[in-house]
């Protein structure tokens, strides 16, 4: 049986995965000249990627993966890597929230080249969900034991703390209006 961290960062992944598809879904928009993307879709989207996985889920995953790779276990470079992955993603995250701001402005921004950074950056983000659930989500599992666990819950309820009843609510109804947004 998983630890309650493993099985959260898991279930959160779901939710992760399901609001990329939404911001796929409304980049892809921009390849038909007769469809206006929803900018407000895009910087819900992009408002919940800078708060939920970034304050909450990546916080609690570096601090598994720290410990993880107290234990020498393999693929540490790929451990390494995905804890930079996370400042990456965040940078990009921002940069792309700029972006996005600068054309709601009607500042002049070159579509196509926000079209493809859009891409690279789902991709990483996808690429990013598969690495942890498939290689070092199933390590974490079997290199950290019980008294590890205990102590990450520990750290992990000092970030979580922010992430009250409030926050959860408010992102929750962010979440399903960019879901149901997507399904009309
Ligand atoms: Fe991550
Ligand atoms: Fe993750």
């Amino acid at each position: 049986m998983s630890s309650a961290i493993l099985q959260k960062l898991n279930s959160d992944h779901k939710n992760i995965a399901k609001i990329l598809y939404c911001f796929r879904a409304e980049i892809k928009e921009y390849e038909d000249p007769e469809v206006e993307p929803s900018l407000t879709q895009i910087m819900n989207i992009l408002d919940y990627i800078s708060t939920v996985p970034e304050r909450w889920h990546h916080p609690v995953e570096d601090i598994v993966f720290k410990r993880l790779l107290e234990k020498h276990p393999p693929h540490s470079a790929q451990i390494r890597a995905v804890l930079r992955e996370h400042e990456d993603l965040e940078r990009l995250t921002q940069e792309l929230k700029t972006a996005f701001e600068q054309v709601s402005l009607d500042i002049a921004v070159p579509i196509s080249h926000l079209y493809k950074t859009a891409h690279i950056y789902l991709s990483r983000q996808m690429l990013h969900l598969d690495a942890e659930e498939s290689v070092l989500f199933p390590m974490a599992e079997e290199y950290l034991d019980e008294n590890d666990w205990a102590d990450i819950e520990q750290e992990a309820d000092v970030i979580l703390e922010s992430y009250d009843d409030a926050a959860r609510k408010a992102y929750k109804d962010l979440c399903e209006e960019i879901l149901d947004f997507e399904a009309e």
